[in-house]
This record gives structure tokens, C-alpha cells and sequence, in this order.
């Protein structure tokens, strides 16, 4: 499965339910819900609110992606928002809450995300693999929309994705940050088949057609 994951973080506030109609057009079976809490970003979004709101009016996969410090506190609120995926963050927890985060999400009936911060050794997501059912490699720092596509970050895709076929584990790769018409297939090479994109989908003239940038 390959899908767009258009990010309502550079979307119009003000309409959401209309920009969450746009994802819908578009084809794109995800939408992404990028919760910042000003501490482990240095950036503050939104929270269970707007999550809520999302539910309230789509069937498409809501895929939050917590850029928080504790995540573990807030999986049961994630999950009475409507969140289908949570991703968080390995450097938001000390090692061993993370795994207790990860069976959290599960015990919610809901798919675990791991996701790493451009800095992080990807070889640390080595013991979660086998366990979470997407692992989310950031190709920004994580805070902002409307950044450069970090290139160098492939590396960690094509890592995470032999670590998964060698383990014979079915697992979704994700990619956040500059993803555009090009970057988006780069990425798709190196094995990636979830793509958030903000800025390429919320501020392009014309609607995005999931299926042709996919290539499908
Ligand atoms: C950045 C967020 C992204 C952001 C992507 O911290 O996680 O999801 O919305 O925006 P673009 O596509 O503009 O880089
Ligand atoms: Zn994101």
C-alpha cells in the first residue's frame, strides 16, 4: 500500500472541513495531525481539539504524529480524539517506557509509529521494528512546515526497510518533511510508501492527484 499522508499543519485553519475534503479528492487515504507541544519542538500546533474535529468528519486514516515530551501520558486522549495511528517519538522517552508506550497504543486497538529526529542513529530503532506497524523517518527537523527535504536521510529509509524484509515483517516506512513531486519519488526508492506532505499539498494551485504522484 502506497499513500499520501497530506499534513493539516499548512492547511487553512479556518476551513478545515473543506481542506479535509481537498485530502479526500485528492485520493490520499491518510490525513496527518501534527501535535506540537512546545517542548520537544520549539513549536506549538494543536492538540485533542482538532483531532476530534478531524474524526468528526472524515473516514480517512487519522494519523497523528505527537511531537511531544511524555507521549505515554496522552495515548488514551489520542485515542478517544479518533486517532487510528499514533507515531512518537523514540527521543521524547527514556528506553525503557518506550516498548510500554508502543503496547499502549496497541491495547487501544490503534497502529504504533516510531519515529527519529534527523540527529538520531537509526540503528536505535533497531529492538522496535518487529513491533510497531510504521516507522516514521523524519527528512527535516521536526516543528516547521515548508522546510528543505533532508537527502541525506535515505539512508535510514533503505535501513529500516532491509531490517523489515530480513525479519520477514510487513511495515510501513514513512517520510515527513519537503516531500514534493520530486523528493517523493527519491524517497519511494529508497522504500518508503507513506508521504506527508504540507506545503506541496495545502499550497499548490491546483488539487494534487494522489494516484499520478504515486505513479499508480
Ligand atoms: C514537521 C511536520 C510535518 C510538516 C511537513 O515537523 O512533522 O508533518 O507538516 O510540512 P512540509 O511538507 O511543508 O515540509
Ligand atoms: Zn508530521
Amino acid at each position: 500500500m502506497k499513500t499520501l499522508a497530506p499534513s493539516i499543519l499548512a492547511s487553512d485553519m479556518l476551513y478545515l472541513g473543506a481542506e479535509i475534503k481537498k485530502i479526500e479528492k485528492s485520493g490520499s487515504k491518510y490525513v496527518h495531525v501534527d501535535v506540537m507541544d512546545g517542548c520537544f519542538v520549539p513549536n506549538i500546533s494543536f492538540g485533542m481539539p482538532i483531532i476530534s474535529a478531524v474524526r468528526s468528519c472524515t473516514d480517512l486514516v487519522v494519523d497523528v504524529h505527537a511531537m511531544i515530551v511524555n507521549p505515554d501520558k496522552y495515548i488514551k486522549d489520542f485515542a478517544k480524539a479518533g486517532a487510528d495511528i499514533i507515531t512518537f517519538h523514540l527521543e521524547a522517552l527514556e528506553p525503557k517506557r518506550v516498548m510500554e508506550t508502543i503496547d499502549a497504543i496497541h491495547k487501544e486497538g490503534l497502529k504504533a509509529g516510531i519515529s527519529i529526529k534527523p540527529g538520531t542513529d537509526v540503528k536505535e530503532l533497531i529492538p522496535y521494528i518487529k513491533c510497531v506497524e510504521m516507522v516514521l523517518i523524519m527528512t527535516v527537523e521536526p516543528g516547521f512546515g515548508g522546510q528543505k527535504f533532508m537527502q541525506d536521510m535515505m539512508d535510514k529509509v533503505r535501513f529500516v526497510r532491509e531490517v523489515a524484509e530480513k525479519e520477514n515483517k510487513e511495515l510501513d516506512i514513512q517520510v515527513d518533511g519537503g516531500i514534493n513531486n520530486e523528493t517523493l519519488k527519491v524517497a519511494m526508492e529508497a522504500g518508503a510508501n507513506i508521504f506527508v506532505l504540507g506545503t506541496a499539498f495545502f499550497k499548490s494551485e491546483t488539487l494534487i492527484d494522489a494516484e499520478k504522484l504515486l505513479g499508480e
